[in-house]
């Protein structure tokens, strides 16, 4: 579609709408919303690994007639389940990026906030360009997500982190709801008063959690799926009860599923149909549209 043919697509009036799910290129998608409605963006674009991001989920049964061979000596066959995937590899990482990132800035409400989470191949490109977008004196933080899981490189250190870029819209009016952050544990508890021990401590900008269990609970199947402690973080503290939430790199709603759970509105956009359907079976849709563009 093209981008005059986009223009012609009616806009989204969020006053009078549930919560959305858009099935859809955010590049278009993103012309369609108004101006100043939301408070909170987070984006996790795809990485620029090189290579395209897949997830096969594979059951494993026993049956004696197999020839795979298991614990136990006890033979199993094993059937695909699903499988997902999306492109990972761009020719120009900025030319894709950076005007959805200015169209954020627009998006966002005087008191608004957008995160960005990207790891250590594109985040230094990016913050460069989102400086020049809202200003350097509107960036706020650096956040560090450490985990310790995967693969380990034995040619150089093992990259075991994700980098999350933090900007305000106006820095000052900016939501930052510093007392409904969950607290979490002193590293040298030994080190403060007993109260401040039981009491715990705001988190830093370096948060340690692991990532998606791969039998866990909140696991869909989605490649490259982020944990909901991450979002929920972001949401208590960035927005507030019925601020709207967007996510335009919504993988399997993540950001959409803790929204709901707290009580904010979403609009959850993303072009691949596979993550569409696994988020309209990760919510509630009692209260929720889902448009495809
Ligand atoms: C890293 S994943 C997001 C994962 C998500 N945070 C989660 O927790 O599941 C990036 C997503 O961006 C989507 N995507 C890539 N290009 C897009 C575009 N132009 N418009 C909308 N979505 C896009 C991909 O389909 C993929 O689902």
């Amino acid at each position: 579609m093209s981008s005059s043919e986009s223009s012609q697509l009616p806009n989204i009036d969020l006053s009078n709408c549930r919560d959305l799910i858009i099935g859809g290129d955010a590049a278009q998608v993103l012309d369609r919303l108004p101006a100043g409605g939301i408070d909170l963006i987070y984006v996790d674009p795809p990485f620029n690994t090189g290579s395209t991001q897949r997830l096969a989920s594979i059951k494993a049964e026993q049956d004696a007639s197999s020839s795979r061979t298991g614990f136990g000596g006890r033979k199993y066959k094993t059937t695909l389940v699903s499988s997902h995937s999306y492109r990972d590899s761009f020719d120009d990482y900025l030319g894709f990026l950076v005007p959805l990132l200015e169209k954020s800035f627009q998006l966002l409400s005087s008191r608004g906030s957008l995160y960005v989470h990207l790891d250590y191949r594109e985040v230094h490109y990016v913050k460069v360009e989102l400086d020049k977008i809202f200003g350097r004196t509107n960036f706020m933080n650096e956040i560090i997500w450490a985990y310790d899981f995967g693969g380990r490189s034995k040619q150089r250190w093992p990259a075991k982190h994700d980098t999350i870029l933090l900007y305000a819209k106006e820095f000052g009016k900016h939501i930052f709801n510093y007392e409904e952050i969950e607290r979490i544990p002193y590293m040298a508890p030994g080190l403060v008063t007993k109260e401040k021990a039981s009491r715990g401590k705001v988190p830093t900008d370096v948060w340690w959690q692991t990532i998606v269990h791969t039998t866990g609970r909140e696991r869909t199947g989605y490649p490259t799926q982020k944990p909901e402690a991450i979002l929920k973080r972001i949401v208590e503290a960035s927005s507030t009860a019925g601020s709207w939430v967007l996510d335009f790199f919504a993988g399997s709603g993540t950001t959409a599923c803790v929204s709901q759970q707290l009580g904010r509105r979403f609009i959850a956009i993303d072009s691949n149909p596979q993550a569409i359907n696994i988020i309209k079976n990760r919510l509630d849709m009692t209260n929720v549209q889902e448009i495809s563009c």
